[in-house]
């Protein structure tokens, strides 16, 4: 007997994009995009298009890049939102209009202040509107887990009578348990008399930590779309991680015999491209993608996994993209292997781009002896894919000790020349940033500073993440470097240099704008 397939709807740049410190801007969401089709989800929803104009754009920009996947747009069961989604994503391949309204008698009495009748109307309404833009509509009945499970099941059949092809059943709040969740699954599938017509989906959130099992329950229940995050992250405590629930239906084959259209060699890149972009890092000892998941500390496992790996692994790093050993290039390595390496890692880049891929090595093999993976990603991902300089740090110093409060000296060049400034702070990054904001004459408000290890050693390469209020216009910035104040200078910079960008700004009338 054939296995049958399960669909990934991935809402990384939706739900995903919802959760504290991970949001991202448009080119942002275009790389993440890109990579989640490399990876093979069969969905991607890219924004919900009425929240902002920014939403608006990245959603349109998905739909005009990734051609392969299902784009889909988010929506309230209203006019203008539908309308407003349509407008975004019908230049998509393959568009699909997510419409959704609550359900439980909690969000309807406090929330919409609706009565049930009501609801019913309003979701069967915004299917039938939808249905007019596309053949693809997909409704969610939010808090469902919560909701009357007759009022539930009426209107699960409304809407596919209505036109919807995917009914999305959420654990809104992440409330129900698996055995639970996957009875409630086979309870709508028994009652609910049209439901061949449609796809059963599920999204499950994680505040009890049981996003994936309750995914998994519902699979088990003959759910056939699961709705999940990279690195599991959404709304609150996040969602179903992509990840967790692939090599889950991977590695179990025996209990759960489905498959996913999903490249598992993908997995870790997709994890660590979205950390690299938000600067939100998954914990060491995360399922599948955290830095310790194939880690063997303890000496009998050690010994163990030498003697044969299936002792105590019960699936291998290479099967899901990580590398087992990082150390590859050195000072002596050239363009030709550097090219080779990058292409392996999934970078094909063009002569100009190696070119200058090389040059950014060969400073860095300055720096340090072993160059790992990392620094090469931290090379393309920083190096290469560019917001225009508008600023550009030429000399950072500062000091910084017990006793004596820390100054800085910054030069920073722009279009008309360059320029010196010092600035007194509360230790040497503060000094930095006020030396900065001198110069550039913004005023910037740092709300998060992230500091991480890209290598190991004592020459590592440290990343630095930064999100900055400049008078309420947020923007984020990422640098590495060997030399934190050097990384935190750059990434400072970044972060003024994205703000001049998006409001396409000479860099000193920024401050004045
Ligand atoms: O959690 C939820 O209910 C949602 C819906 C909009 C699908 O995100
Ligand atoms: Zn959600």
């Amino acid at each position: 007997m054939g296995r049958d397939r399960v669909s990934i709807f991935d809402t990384t740049l939706r739900d995903g994009e919802q959760s504290p410190g991970c949001s991202m801007n448009l080119d942002e969401k275009l790389r993440m995009a890109r990579q989640l089709e490399a990876l093979g989800v069969d969905v991607i929803e890219a924004g919900f298009p009425v929240a902002s104009e920014d939403d608006f754009e990245a959603v349109r920009a998905v739909a005009g890049t990734c051609r392969k996947p299902i784009i889909a747009g988010l929506c309230r069961a209203l006019p203008d939102d539908i309308e407003r989604a349509w407008a975004a994503l019908k230049g998509a391949a393959r568009p699909r209009l997510h419409t959704f309204l609550a359900t439980s008698d909690i969000h309807l009495a406090h929330k919409l202040k609706k009565s049930r009748a009501e609801a019913l109307e309003m979701a069967v309404a915004g299917v039938r509107l939808a249905k007019s833009f596309t053949g693809d509509v997909e409704f969610s009945a939010e808090d469902a887990t919560r909701s009357d499970v007759d009022f539930l099941c009426e209107v699960v059949e409304a809407v596919i009578e209505a036109g919807a092809t995917v009914v999305n059943i959420p654990d809104t709040v992440g409330y129900a348990v698996p055995s639970e969740f996957g009875a409630l699954i086979r309870t709508i599938q028994e009652r609910v008399p049209n439901l061949h017509r449609a796809v059963l989906s599920v999204h499950c959130h994680d505040d009890l930590g049981l996003a994936v099992a309750n995914s998994l329950a519902a699979v088990e229940a003959g759910a056939r779309q699961v709705e999940c995050t990279v690195n599991g992250i959404g709304e609150r405590a996040g969602n179903a991680s992509l990840e967790e629930l692939v090599m889950a239906l991977r590695v179990r084959q025996d209990r759960l015999p489905f498959l996913t259209g999903v490249d598992a060699t993908q997995l870790t890149r997709s994890s660590q491209l979205l950390t690299h972009i938000t600067g939100v890092a998954v914990q060491p000892n995360k399922a599948v993608v955290g830095r310790n998941a194939f880690a063997h500390e303890a000496g009998i496992h050690q010994h163990g996994v030498l003697q044969h790996r299936s002792t105590y692994e019960i699936m291998t790093p290479e099967s899901v993209g990580a590398r087992v050993q990082s150390l590859v290039l050195g000072k002596h390595s050239g363009r030709h292997a550097l090219g080779q390496r990058l292409a392996e890692l999934g970078f094909e880049l063009s002569k100009p781009e190696l070119e200058k891929a090389y040059k950014i090595f060969n400073k860095l093999c300055d720096q340090k002896k072993e160059i790992f993976d990392e620094d090469l990603l931290a090379i393309v991902q920083d190096g290469l894919v560019q917001i225009p300089e508008a600023w550009k740090l030429r000399a950072v110093q500062a000091t910084a000790g017990t006793s004596a409060t820390s100054t800085a000296l910054v030069t920073l060049s722009d279009g008309a020349g360059e320029a010196t400034e010092t600035a007194a702070g509360d230790g040497p990054v503060n000094a930095v940033f006020a030396a900065i904001d001198k110069l550039t004459g913004l005023q910037g408000l740092l709300l998060d500073f992230t500091v991480r290890s890209l290598t190991g050693g004592a020459d590592a390469v440290g990343e630095v993440f930064v999100h900055v209020d400049f008078a309420g216009r947020p923007a984020t910035g990422r640098a590495a470097s060997t030399d934190i104040v050097d990384a935190s200078a750059r990434a400072y910079l970044n972060a003024v240099n994205k703000l001049v960008h998006a409001r396409r700004l000479p860099a000193r009338a920024a401050a004045s704008a």
